[in-house]
């Protein structure tokens, strides 16, 4: 996920990209750049933050970036804008080029030279290759070879115009007096103007100054109609979500299918491994917990899950054992250091992180990524459920390559998982249900979250998410274990959430409901079978997926239960009390 921004008018574009680009930086701040045309073409773009850009370049046209790096690590040369050979059309872009290999290996071939490692730096090359005397039609046929998704900007020396497309990423364009402009996102240019028209894909848009051009990919005339925004910025920049934690959890179908199908279109590194530890904190070591459940079926290896901050510390053990380490941010200071000690240790190793070239892919000999984009919420919801993506598709992976299921058996269970975006949305589609349960929970001092095998890493998130937006103390157990002592705490109506799931431990689960239920709890049952209502005091209804899936909808479900009860209690939900995003101390 990159920002892009374009204008055209009478103010100083300079000014008026750094201010749209400030408003996107929300979708990545990797490297940034801006190209204005005043006759010249002129460029900067950098490494870093927007700010990071000083350039005062005259002209009242020009294009800008703000980059989530995915083909290439930060750095100023994979920066957009990129240029063509002559320096004379510079593009931006957001998406992905699938065919970029392809077309660059043909354009290298007619002469073209290449300064960057990213997918994008075709486009400026391909207008380059097909201008003749248009810049327009230069433009249309590159669109027209690209396969991928794309929200492209493009200008050219000498041109007073913007050519701009998009295809399964976002485009939109501000319509104002004698001036246009040109988002990813309408909060972008929403002080300047709240007429907008939103690009559909295969849509190509010609601006200049006083007029919208719209065209087909044959370059046929479209129609497209203004629509009339009346949100605040600050709405805008949440897409109309009060949070953006909300945001994100709404985002999580999207963002389990694009982990997906980065996946599938890598192949998966080849590594030989009789055991296996994980490394992580916080979230990303539920999320590790969860996978040791999914490995140790799958492929029967034995899994160890570590704290971070303890693995860093532990004796040497002589055993090696390849060694993954999950961290969303890739800038935890305890798995960072955690990485070190493996590595030292002589483990083979690799990262599970959602950010291209952060520091934890320096440390480790392979990288696996998520592909949730940028997460602003402190609470890690989609960069979760993102990282039991990755985690299964390797389990599933590795259980086929070592022959511990059959080829048939791994197709129907990536079968399966290619569903799991269609289940959370229907998880999502119970909001107003799991709102009414928040509200009948709210007012408790405790909670406890059980739930048994696959899923009690889901009860420990629950709890944790419950603790880190809402205050509230909760704690999550392998619910057997609640007779061993935690049992004393529960009071009357005392909220224990139970995660029912239709699997092989159904039935135990029933049995520890009734254990809690005999002691006046309040349960809440998190399931998708109409049995279980006959045992609870309420229900979150959720969709039946196959068993070794239920995590992934029983972790959206709690994030939504969370979520509203923090927001009952008017926490401070992105911005949780003493918690920082990424943690870089010890
Ligand atoms: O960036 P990381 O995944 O390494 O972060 C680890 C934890 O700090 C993080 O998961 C934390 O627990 C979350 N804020 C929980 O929502």
């Amino acid at each position: 996920m990159c920002g892009i921004v374009g204008y055209i008018g009478f103010r100083n574009a300079t000014d008026v990209l750094l201010k749209t680009l400030k408003r996107l930086e929300y979708r990545g701040y990797d490297s940034a750049g801006i190209a204005v045309v005043n006759g010249e073409l002129k460029v900067e773009k950098r490494k870093g933050y927007i700010d990071t850009i000083k350039s005062d370049f005259k002209g009242t046209v020009g294009i800008g970036h703000t980059r989530w790096a995915t083909h290439g690590v930060p750095s100023d040369e994979n920066a957009h804008p990129f240029v063509d050979c002559k320096g004379e059309i510079a593009i931006v872009h957001n998406g992905i080029i699938e065919n970029f290999m392809e077309l660059k290996e043909k354009l290298i071939e007619k002469g073209h030279v290449f300064k960057s490692d990213t997918d994008s730096e075709v486009i400026a090359h391909l207008i380059e290759e097909y201008y003749e005397d248009s810049f327009k039609d230069a433009f249309i046929k590159a669109v027209n070879e690209l396969k991928g998704s794309f929200a492209i900007a493009a200008v050219m020396k000498g041109q007073r115009r913007i050519m701009a497309a998009k295809n399964e990423s976002p485009l939109v364009i501000g319509i104002g007096d004698h001036e246009n402009f040109i988002a990813s996102d309408i909060p972008a240019f929403l002080e300047y103007t709240n007429r907008v028209i939103v690009l559909k894909d295969g849509e190509i848009c010609e601006v200049t100054d006083d007029f919208v051009n719209i065209y087909d990919l044959k370059g046929n005339e479209v129609k497209e109609s203004i629509t009339t925004i009346d949100w605040s910025v600050e709405d805008a920049e949440k897409s109309g979500y009060e949070h953006f934690m909300l945001k994100e959890i709404f985002e999580q179908p999207r963002a389990l299918e694009d982990t997906l199908h980065a996946l599938l279109s890598k192949d998966m590194p080849e590594m030989d491994f009789e055991r296996v530890h994980i490394v992580a904190c916080g979230t990303s070591y539920h999320a590790g917990l969860t996978g040791k459940y999914i490995i140790e079926e799958l492929l029967h290896v034995p899994v160890y899950v570590y704290y971070a901050s303890e693995y860093r510390y532990m004796p040497e053990i002589e055993e090696k054992a390849l060694t993954i380490f999950i961290t969303q941010s890739g800038e935890t200071a305890d798995t960072i250091g955690a990485a070190k000690r493996a590595k030292d240790l002589g483990n083979y190793t690799m990262a599970i992180t959602n950010v291209v070239g952060s520091s934890i892919t320096n440390y480790v000999d392979q990288v696996l990524y998520t592909n949730a984009g940028p997460e602003i919420g402190v609470a890690a919801t989609k960069t979760f459920t993102t990282q039991l993506m990755v985690l299964y598709y390797f389990s599933i992976i590795f259980a086929s390559k070592k022959g511990k299921i059959s080829k048939k058996k791994a197709n129907e269970l990536l079968k399966e998982l290619q569903k799991t975006g269609y289940y959370v949305e229907r998880v999502l589609g119970e909001e107003d249900n799991i709102k009414k349960v928040a509200r009948e929970i709210a007012s408790a001092q405790s909670m406890y979250f059980i739930a048994r095998g696959r899923n009690y890493p889901i009860a420990l998130e629950g709890a944790l998410k419950m603790k880190e937006i809402s205050y509230v103390h909760a704690e999550g157990y392998p619910a057997g274990e609640l007779k061993h002592g935690p049992i004393a705490l529960i009071s009357d109506n005392m909220p224990v959430i139970a995660i029912v799931p239709e699997d092989e431990l159904y039935g135990k689960m029933i049995s520890n409901i009734k254990e809690v239920s005999a002691r006046n709890a309040f349960v809440v049952a998190v399931s998708s079978n109409n049995d279980v209502k006959k045992y609870a005091d309420t229900v979150i209804s959720i969709p039946k997926t196959n068993y070794l899936f239920s995590p992934f909808t029983n972790a959206v479900a709690l994030q939504l239960l969370s979520y509203h009860t923090a927001k009952i209690l008017g926490r401070k939900i992105d911005k949780p009390k003493n918690l920082a995003k990424t943690v870089t101390v010890e």
